[in-house]
């Protein structure tokens, strides 16, 4: 396929653009806009092309009542987070644990695993639709952040969302952006080896 030049930098534009979003407008994206994002989603590569991806979508009072599992996820990590952040980031984390940042969705996502595949491309499928899904929320001007607190609290999460036979891996929490975060710093060293 050819790409013009001005597209290949809007790629690595994009990428660059991705940070983890954790303050949202309270502006619901349109169905289409999910959809789309969903199916590019789905567009990732899997292991076997099983496409064990399984996504649950929270909005309206679904989404609020999954609040109080957010809240209690928050339980199980707030110590070791305490003793790793900053007061100021700590409280700004514990804040939104407790509002998921006004998202106005919230994406489950897990995995259908299948003995005929091991248990980490199963994984690693699913992670790679997420990360498709982060793009594709950056290209139509909303942010999310990926979390994997609900691992914390994975069967009250199977139970309030009635899966069974499925592995939660995370949850996103999407919307248009509040906020405009820093870019995270990257560390280039050590993470390559050219042999
Ligand atoms: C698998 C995974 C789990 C994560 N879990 C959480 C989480 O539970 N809570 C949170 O605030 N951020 C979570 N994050 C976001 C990371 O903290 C974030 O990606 C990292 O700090 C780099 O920042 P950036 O995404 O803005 O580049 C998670 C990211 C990934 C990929």
């Amino acid at each position: 396929m050819n790409f013009t030049p001005d597209f290949k930098d809007q790629f690595y534009s994009l990428l660059q653009a991705r940070r983890s979003v954790r303050k949202f407008k309270p502006e619901m994206p349109s169905r289409e806009i999910l959809e789309r994002i969903l199916q590019a989603a789905m567009e990732a590569p899997s292991g076997k092309n099983l496409q064990n991806w399984r996504f649950f979508v929270l909005t309206g009072a679904k989404r609020d009542a999954y609040l109080s599992l957010s809240q209690k996820s928050w339980l199980g990590i707030k110590d070791i987070l305490e003793k790793r952040l900053k007061p100021s980031l700590y409280q700004f984390t514990e804040r939104f644990f407790y509002t998921l940042g006004d998202a106005p969705v919230v994406i489950l996502c897990y995995s259908a695993n299948d003995s005929d595949e091991k248990h980490l491309t199963s994984v690693g499928s699913v992670y790679m639709a997420v990360e498709n899904l982060n793009l594709a929320a950056v290209a139509e001007g909303l942010g999310c952040c990926t979390m994997g607190a609900p691992l914390e609290i994975k069967a009250e999460v199977d139970s309030f969302l009635g899966v069974e036979n499925l592995e939660l891996l995370c949850a996103v929490v999407l919307g248009y952006p509040d906020h405009t975060p820093p870019r995270a710093p990257r560390q280039l060293e050590n993470r390559v080896r050219w042999l």
